[in-house]
């Protein structure tokens, strides 16, 4: 890789390792069918989110646009520019779900987490997105922490799930 990222006074040895870590995966990548997509992947996957900084770099050491980069990632719902939470909270809002107090369990926790849709919470633990049908209709409404599904929640029962995590 060309660039270096360790020049940026505010990396740490943490991030230099995952950058180190995602130009092996260019160099792995590189030249690949649909090689552009699986990096970004596995680059999110390493840093957690694909700043510009990144973006960059991936876009340099493919030898394509930034242009291209950034518009995979703003097509793709699920690339993220902006640093995510350290756990992911997905509610359904599937017509099984939604019907069945789906809509309650978001204004509840968005209540509780003090965010939006979207958003991450200001302490980095959560980030709060809504998914469309997780599998478990019969028992809805039901909502995912990272892999874990909860069904049949009801908003009583969100702060005890929120307080394991
Ligand atoms: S609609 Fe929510 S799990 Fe299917």
């Amino acid at each position: 890789m060309n660039s270096e990222p360790a020049k940026c006074e505010h990396c740490t040895k943490d991030q230099k390792q995952k950058f180190d870590e995602i130009a092996n995966i260019i160099d792995l990548y590189k030249g690949k069918e649909g090689s552009l997509i699986q990096i970004l992947h596995l680059a999110q996957e390493i840093y957690g989110y694909l700043p510009l900084e990144l973006q960059k770099i991936i876009a340099h050491s493919l030898n394509i646009p930034l242009s291209e980069v950034s518009g995979v990632i703003s097509f793709y719902s699920f690339f993220s520019t902006v640093p995510r939470g350290e756990h992911t909270i997905r509610v359904c809002l599937g017509t099984a779900c939604y019907v069945r107090g789906g809509k309650k369990l978001v204004e509840r926790l968005q209540e509780l987490l003090k965010i939006q849709i979207g958003q991450t919470t200001e302490n980095g633990k959560f980030t709060f997105e809504i998914a469309r049908c997780i599998g478990a209709c019969g028992l809805a409404p039901a909502m995912m922490i990272d892999d874990t599904v909860y069904k049949q929640v009801n908003v009583n029962k969100l702060e005890s799930i929120l307080s394991k995590y």
